[in-house]
């Protein structure tokens, strides 16, 4: 079962940056409205991200006491929806901002994830 899930979670991860380029692109710089499928869909996408996520790390026993990257992790994840949604729904140049700032963050979070250490830069 774990490596079925540690794919689904990555796949998840590449969906949920790709549909937010995309809306990113398509409605927050051409300002128009999505439609039902891309305001549910990143949503539907995230929360599957979550989940597999948190059964991946139930599955391998990490813990966010065993696991500084994990819980790096997370808090970081809480960066990436805050920035998306200044991306989305910001006024003026915070909508840019955002939106470099979310993607910066999705690119730490896909690295901490990688390296299993929050600070691998160093
Ligand atoms: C934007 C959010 C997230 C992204 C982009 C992301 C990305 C990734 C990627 C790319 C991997 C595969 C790493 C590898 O191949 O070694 C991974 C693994 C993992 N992620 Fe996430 N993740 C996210 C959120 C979460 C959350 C919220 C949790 C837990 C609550 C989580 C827990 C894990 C665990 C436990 C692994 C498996 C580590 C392993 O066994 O190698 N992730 N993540």
């Amino acid at each position: 079962m774990y490596p079925a899930f540690k794919h689904t979670h990555a796949l998840l991860a590449v969906i949920s940056i790709l549909l937010f380029q995309y809306r990113y692109w398509a409605f927050a710089v051409k300002v128009r409205t999505p439609g039902k499928l891309f305001k549910i869909t990143p949503h539907i996408i995230d929360t599957l991200l979550l989940v597999t996520g948190i059964t991946v790390a139930y599955i391998v026993g990490f813990t966010l006491g065993n696991s500084p990257w994990l819980t790096t992790k997370i808090v970081a994840l809480f960066f990436y929806v805050g920035f998306g949604v200044l991306a989305m729904r910001g006024r003026g140049q915070m909508r840019w901002i955002g939106y470099i700032l979310a993607t910066l963050t999705f690119a730490y979070i896909v690295a901490v994830a990688v390296t299993k250490n929050p600070t691998f830069f160093l």
